[in-house]
């Protein structure tokens, strides 16, 4: 039996819907309904032995070895780092999420930030808390820079919109980017050049061995007195003590702190209650349930026709 997709039709395939810290079942019943001639198991059923195609977020240690018959690894997210660090996919491609719904979630959470330090909203906030009327200097977005770190997907969206909104936007990236009004910056050298010129730095990069502890106090010290941190990346890119430090010492003036190296964030964790910090619950953007299922099922009909794959990630690179 066989179902058609827009691409190709799609023979019935078995499928593996894993992940060690969340429950994506909503993925599977979205799958059946649209595709019912695929065979939805959950890891760690034995079933799984057979299937051809994994989807998840947060793989658990040495999943691919149990995966023999495996064509595919689909994440349902646009970060892939908890599918394959630490993992041997043996050579199967593993494909992403790119959904410009997802683009436009990280647009509102990350203009939200930037609006909050630019116009000061975080100086208001405090001053009602002491009931003090004091009107904060505003100044307008031309002179506010706002300094991306990855300019992939969701980074050039970023900065089409905050370029549109008329603020001073610059972008780093591995490779170098001409996006019109975005003042490009690429490797090591670009990063030293761009963080100087940073009034609010946001941190859209993958994670991946060159990226992990990034945002640290060297990275900080090299932004003027007073800059500002947007964080929706991946937590282990922050080294939180020294965000800790670089805020006590007045080197930055706030935080907006999406994602974290554990989540959920720990009760313990001092960031919840750091001066000038705002936590919120990895909740910048999220892909929608529709365009996983859209995109997945392109791809496992891509897979039978032995067609390219789309979205495929670059496993080398890591991202
Ligand atoms: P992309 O793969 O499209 O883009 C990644 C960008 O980062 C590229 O511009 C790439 O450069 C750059 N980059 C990667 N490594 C380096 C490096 N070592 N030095 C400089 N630049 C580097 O990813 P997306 O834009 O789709 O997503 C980015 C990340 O956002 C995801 O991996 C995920 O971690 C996070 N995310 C967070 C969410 C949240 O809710 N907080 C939601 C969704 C995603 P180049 O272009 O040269 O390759
Ligand atoms: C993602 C995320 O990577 O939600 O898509 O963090």
């Amino acid at each position: 039996m066989s179902m058609t997709n827009a691409l190709n039709p799609i023979p019935s395939t078995r499928v593996v819907l894993f992940s060690r810290s969340a429950d994506i079942g909503y993925i599977g019943e979205a799958l059946r309904a649209a595709c019912p001639v695929l065979d939805v198991v959950r890891w760690p059923d034995p079933a799984c032995a057979s299937a051809e195609v994994a989807i998840g977020w947060d793989a658990p240690p040495g999943i691919y070895q149990q995966l023999p018959a495996l064509k595919l690894v689909h994440s349902i997210a646009a970060g892939v780092d908890n599918l394959i660090e630490g993992q041997d996919l043996q050579g199967v491609p593993l494909c992403r999420v790119v959904d410009p719904r997802l683009a436009e979630g990280m647009v509102q959470y990350v203009l939200w930030g930037v609006l909050h330090f630019h116009r000061q909203f975080d100086a208001a906030i405090r001053n009602q808390a002491r009931q003090v009327w004091q009107r904060p200097v505003q100044t307008r977005a031309a002179s506010c820079r706002v300094g991306l770190l990855g300019m992939g997907e969701l980074g050039a969206a970023v900065a089409r919109q905050l370029t549109a909104l008329g603020y001073s936007v610059s972008g780093w990236s591995r490779t170098p980017k001409h996006l019109p009004g975005v003042k490009g910056f690429h490797a090591e050298e670009g990063l030293d050049a761009m963080l100087p010129e940073t009034d609010i730095l946001v941190c859209l990069l993958p994670l991946t061995p060159a990226t992990q502890g990034i945002l640290n106090g060297r990275l900080f010290d090299r932004l003027p007195e007073g800059a500002c941190l947007i964080q929706c990346g991946r937590g282990r890119q922050l080294v939180e003590s020294d965000l800790r430090a670089a805020l006590e010492s007045g080197r930055l003036r706030g935080a907006l702190v999406d994602v974290f190296e554990r989540e959920p964030l720990d009760e313990q964790s001092p960031l919840w209650t750091a001066p000038g910090v705002w936590v919120t619950p990895h909740m910048a953007t999220m892909a929608d349930t529709a365009t996983v299922v859209e995109q997945v099922l392109g791809n496992i009909a891509r897979l039978h026709a032995r067609q390219p794959l789309l979205n495929q990630v670059d496993l080398a690179r890591g991202y």
